[in-house]
């Protein structure tokens, strides 16, 4: 019997370490021999821990186990008629109706096990992309559809065209792993879940370009992606697939992870290469580009995590594969991040054009407190807020940009009638001000501004005078800034005052 329990951050964090030793002692005592595999989490997070087990018949899952449960599941011999027993797990609803594609091997497998990545077509990608010319692979992407999943939705193929194209003695694969938007988590699962996938998108995008250094730039709050990234090198150089001779192709890649120091600005990709370098996370201007001028002045590729690891599958199930998700000039599928005051919150990989409702209310079960859902937040801390009327827009990149709102990075953080959307504004402005790299003045100067206006106004001073203070202050960043952190901050504080007024409504005294 093989029983799998999920060795991720979220499952450790609810018990799945105390489970997985449980397991193993309780078993010893009964005399019944399983195998245990510490898998990747199925991104299910209401259910963890998430156990699974299969007799050869097929995995069935069980969730979520608290210990107290794990004696009772082994007296059942985890029997269908217990009541943690969710059936075969390919058949939960909740993982039926995604499209998995880049995340097809979540929780599947043991996340370190070269094996298991090989067994469930890791690597072919790889083998394929070995065959082809730098251009032909670069049509490749091109040809898919991939456009930069860590928000700006740029299309990767052209930025690989660029970096091919450009003169350098030297070029480089930066994967942007500072993942920073809040209620995101999506690049941590790849990372914990299938860093293999991340190092053979990388590889092959280093194939692409002509560039033989990678470095996954990585926030240093997440260890358990650092342990397991390093393992993951380690394996792949030892199995040829990194160094000077992949699979004895002649052709060349080294990859290193570099640590950051906690700042959001640091996910902008200049200021991140700013870090790389050793310096200050500072913002620097554009043009030049990064493709043309990135890392110690020289061509780089700066990708998120979750482009560079839809690669794999792209070369090996081929462009037309990846590009047959998905409506419009949005192709493929995007991982959605639900979380926030959501009852069922988790990873929901799904091609394009989906509604929002669906994943809110279908997926996500609506809120966890059981009232009514009243705002939701897409696309990190500079996305809009979105009220009800408008769950009905499709999840595309155009379609969310037509109602003045960003998918970003997928991260949906719901909130409930409780909410005060005028904290909520003021939140924005002090998180800009906290996070601000200082170089720009409607950025660093303007969200000061904007919490002290944000705060005149919930006293409900000068109310009129205060508020068109305020929608001047956000033009002015929006127009003025150097970057999306000051740029885009005023994106939720204008939805938050357009769509719910009457929080910005307060009675009080002239100032
Ligand atoms: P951008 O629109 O300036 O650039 C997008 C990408 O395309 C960059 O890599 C840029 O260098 C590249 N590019 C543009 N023109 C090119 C060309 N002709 N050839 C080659 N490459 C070209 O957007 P930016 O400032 O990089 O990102 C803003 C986005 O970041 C926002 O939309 C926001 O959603 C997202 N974001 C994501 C976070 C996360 O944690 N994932 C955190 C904060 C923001
Ligand atoms: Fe720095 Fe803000 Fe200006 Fe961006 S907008 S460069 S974060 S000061």
């Amino acid at each position: 019997l093989r029983v799998f329990v999920p060795c991720e951050t979220t499952a450790l964090s609810l018990g799945a370490g105390d489970v997985a030793t449980l397991i193993s002692r309780e078993a010893e005592a009964r005399g019944l021999e399983i195998e245990l595999v510490r898998n990747g989490s199925r991104g299910l997070f209401w259910l963890e821990p998430l156990v699974e087990v299969d007799d050869g018949t097929g995995r069935r899952a069980f969730g979520p186990v608290d210990t107290a449960d794990v004696a009772s599941l082994l007296d059942s011999h985890f029997g269908d008629d217990h009541p943690l027993a969710l059936g075969p797990t390919d058949e939960l609803p909740w993982l039926k109706q995604q499209q998995r594609v880049t995340f097809a091997r979540l929780g599947v497998t043991d996340p370190v096990s070269l094996n298991d990545y090989r067994a469930t077509g890791g690597f072919d990608g790889l083998h394929n992309a070995l065959e082809l010319t730098p251009q032909q692979l670069v049509d490749k992407v091109k040809a898919s559809g991939l456009r930069g999943r860590g928000g700006a939705a740029f299309p990767t193929g052209i930025k690989w065209q660029t970096v091919l194209d450009a003169a350098g003695a030297q070029k480089y694969i930066v994967c942007n792993a500072d993942e920073g938007d809040s209620g995101t988590f999506a690049d941590r699962l790849v990372m914990e879940c299938d860093p293999y996938m991340l190092i053979e998108g990388m590889i092959i995008a280093g194939l692409a370009v002509g560039a033989t250094q990678g470095y996954i730039y990585l926030r240093e709050e997440y260890p358990l992606a650092h342990r397991h990234l390093d393992l993951a090198i380690a394996r792949a150089e030892a199995a040829g697939y990194l160094g000077n001779n992949i699979q004895n192709s002649g052709r060349a890649f080294a990859l290193e992870v570099r640590l950051g120091a906690g700042a959001y600005i640091c996910g902008e990709e200049t200021s991140l290469l700013e870090s790389l370098e050793g310096k200050r996370g500072m913002v620097r201007a554009k043009p030049p580009l990064p493709a043309i001028e990135g890392l110690f002045g020289l061509p780089t590729v700066v990708n998120n995590v979750l482009s560079l690891a839809a690669v794999p599958s792209i070369l090996r199930d081929g462009p037309e594969h990846y590009a047959g998700f998905g409506v419009e000039r949005s192709r493929g599928t995007l991982p959605f991040q639900l979380a926030g005051n959501i009852a069922q919150g988790g990873l929901v990989e799904l091609a394009f054009g989906h509604s929002l409702r669906e994943l809110i209310e279908d997926f996500g079960g609506g809120s966890a407190s059981g009232r009514p859902v009243r705002a939701v937040q897409v696309g990190g801390p500079l996305g809009a807020y979105l009220s009800p009327a408008q769950f009905d827009t499709a999840l595309d990149y155009e379609a969310f940009s037509a109602i003045g709102a960003v998918l970003g990075h997928g991260g949906v953080v719901v909130f409930d009638d409780s909410v005060d959307m005028a904290e909520q504004a003021r939140f924005s402005m002090e998180f800009c001000v906290e996070e601000s790299c200082g170089k720009c003045t409607p950025c660093r100067i303007g969200s000061t501004r904007g919490v002290e206006v944000i705060d005149r106004i919930m006293r409900g001073e000068n109310r009129d005078a205060n508020m068109a203070l305020l929608e001047d202050l956000c033009d002015t960043m929006i127009q003025g800034s150097l970057c999306a952190m000051g740029g885009m901050t005023p994106f939720p504080v204008k939805s938050a005052y357009t769509l719910f007024p009457e929080d910005f409504q307060r009675q009080g005294g002239e100032a």
